[in-house]
């Protein structure tokens, strides 16, 4: 094992960012976990910080727990999102508010104060999960409200990633295809499955592999890697 390295991970209460967490946890590396209904927790290697991502003083208590405890931040995964897929003219204005709130204030905030830690040490990694809905819309799943949010997140990727290139601070996104999380009901697992070119949901593995995977590559950054059962190729 490499070196012990400080991660922090948001929305970790449930699937993807819980399993995210836990697998960083098994490589020996110290993660500080964020969600609204995360049990606070302080622990040698391991905090829970409970909160609304989108408050900034919930992203600034995350990252400074990190520094107090951990003494530096290395990762961050911006995984905190919500979902909400209907026709453009029925969303409402909350939300509106509440997707902007989760996908892009969510991403804003933490983004900043860890990079701003990340450049005390010259090395740092920021991972965002996104979705490849952004690159192919489905007539059958209507969801401006992903494309505008998480379709920005991977145009903010490539732009951190350029202009903190020669900081030693890498940026890359996850686009997932339709995972099995708690996010999806399994008597709509069926339908789903059919949405990909391999004919099945991804596994919430799938996805953590894919951040395990960004993490440990130096060499590779503004990459947003598509891990969708091939959505983003065609169909
Ligand atoms: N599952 C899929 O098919 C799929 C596909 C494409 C992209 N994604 C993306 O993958 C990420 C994880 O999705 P998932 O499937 O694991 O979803 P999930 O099971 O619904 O989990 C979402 C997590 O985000 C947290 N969260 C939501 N609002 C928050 C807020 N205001 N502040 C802090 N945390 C908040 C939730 O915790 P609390 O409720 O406790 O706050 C929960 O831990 C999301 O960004 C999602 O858009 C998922």
């Amino acid at each position: 094992m490499s070196h012990s390295k400080v991660i922090i991970v948001t929305g970790a209460s449930q699937g993807i960012g819980a399993e995210t967490a836990k697998a960083f946890r098994a490589q020996g590396h110290r993660v500080v976990a964020v969600a609204r209904s995360i049990a606070p927790t302080i622990e040698a290697d391991y905090i829970a910080i409970a909160g609304d991502i989108g408050d900034p003083a919930t992203a600034r208590r995350a990252v400074n727990a990190a520094v107090e405890h951990f003494g530096r931040v290395d990762t961050l995964v911006n995984n905190a999102g919500i979902f909400i897929a209907k026709p453009f003219t029925q969303y409402t204005a909350e939300e509106y508010a509440a997707t902007l709130n989760v996908n892009l204030n969510g991403f804003f905030y933490i983004t900043q104060f860890a990079i701003e830690q990340m450049q005390k040490n010259s090395s740092g990694h920021i991972v965002t999960i996104t979705t490849s809905l952004v690159d192919h819309a489905n007539s059958s799943v209507p969801s401006v409200l992903a494309s505008l949010t998480k379709g920005g997140l991977n145009s903010a990727t490539k732009s951190l990633a350029i202009e903190y290139a020669k900081a030693g601070i890498r940026a890359n996104a996850v686009s997932p295809g339709i995972i099995k999380s708690p996010m999806h009901a399994p008597e709509t697992h069926a339908r789903l499955a059919g949405m990909h070119p391999v004919g099945r949901m991804g596994e919430m593995s799938d996805i953590v592999n894919a951040i395990l995977y960004l993490d440990s590559a130096p060499f590779v950054t503004g990459e947003i890697l598509h891990v969708d059962g091939g959505q983003s190729a065609g169909r």
